[in-house]
């Protein structure tokens, strides 16, 4: 029952991130930009929280919308923030070289059914999350 509760209200939040994020693109691109590079990091410390809980309770398949979510966010912080004044070279580097294998690998072992290598994927994504943080002498840490 708790655990229905915690990831009810995961969801909850994501959505209404989801939610704030398209009004503010949808009313206002530049009150968008105002929405800054910590943010949306905070949006995918969400969306990452959430896929490990799914993971951790062997329902991987559960967490296919998350996974495109927390894709779509680091996408849009591509197009949105690419050149950013904390990042040493521009987003897309980092989307490229750490972040595209470990969330494709994911979303195919989720499609597969295939458990074992679900957690594979995100204990690789979740280092290299931390990666691209020790980099960039971040402290915050994504946990696995
Ligand atoms: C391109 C390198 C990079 C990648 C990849 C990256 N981060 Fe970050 N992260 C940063 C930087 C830089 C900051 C500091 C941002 C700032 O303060 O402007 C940060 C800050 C954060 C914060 C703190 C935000 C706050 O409120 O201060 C969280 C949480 C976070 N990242 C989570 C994640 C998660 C989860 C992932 C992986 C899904 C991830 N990050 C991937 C570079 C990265």
């Amino acid at each position: 029952m708790k655990k229905i509760l915690i990831f009810s209200s995961l969801v909850v939040t994501v959505i209404l991130f989801l939610l704030v994020n398209s009004k503010l693109s949808y009313y206002s691109p530049s009150g968008y930009l105002h929405k800054d590079l910590s943010e949306q990091m905070d949006a995918l410390a969400i969306f990452q929280g959430a896929i490990g809980e799914e993971i951790k309770r062997g329902k991987p398949e559960n967490s296919l919308w998350l996974v495109d979510g927390l894709d779509s966010v680091l996408l849009l912080i591509t197009e949105r923030l690419n050149h950013h004044k904390n990042l040493i070279k521009p987003f897309d580097h980092y989307y490229e070289t750490k972040m595209k294998e470990p969330v494709n690998m994911l979303r195919r072992a989720i499609l597969n059914n295939d458990t074992a290598a679900s957690h594979t994927a995100y204990k690789l994504l979740v280092k290299k999350c931390n990666s691209c943080h020790n980099l960039h002498e971040v402290e915050e840490r994504a946990h696995y």
